[in-house]
């Protein structure tokens, strides 16, 4: 299946009392193996996760470390942009030039980098001492 079905399929699940915004993730691991999440809501807010987070949580669950791609889709009138957080957390399993993929449900994509959309990230190289 592909990341864009799989995403747009997820993302019906999502969980959004309080924003009423639907997002979707699906993630390529370097097996080949899709995996998939959306964002789950919280009444205490801040608890809330999305749907990036969650497509990270299932690869790790089911035993993979390294996303060979990523696709995210909204109802939104722009591709909908990954929040800082979500940047931090893909680069932890990616490659600078990994490639993301944003949608709107409606046809528009745009093609960018795990580094293009966090530059700079903070990795466990910094942890190195000598
Ligand atoms: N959200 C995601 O799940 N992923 C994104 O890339 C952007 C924002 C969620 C968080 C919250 O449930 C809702 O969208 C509105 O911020």
């Amino acid at each position: 299946m592909s990341l864009r079905k799989a995403a747009t399929e997820v993302r019906e699940n999502a969980y959004v009392p309080y924003s009423g915004f639907k997002v979707g993730a699906a993630i390529k691991g370097a097996s080949g193996a899709v995996y998939v999440g959306c964002n789950v809501e919280n009444a205490a807010y801040p608890e809330g996760t999305c749907a990036e987070a969650g497509a990270i949580a299932a690869m790790v669950a089911g035993g993979e470390t390294e996303i060979a791609k990523v696709l995210v889709i909204a109802d939104s009138p722009l591709p909908v942009s990954p929040c800082g957080g979500c940047r931090q957390k893909l680069a932890e399993f990616s490659a600078p030039d990994t490639p993301v993929t944003l949608a709107t449900t409606d046809g528009k994509t745009e093609e960018t980098t795990v580094a293009t959309l966090l530059p700079g990230a903070f990795s466990d190289a910094y942890m190195e001492q000598g």
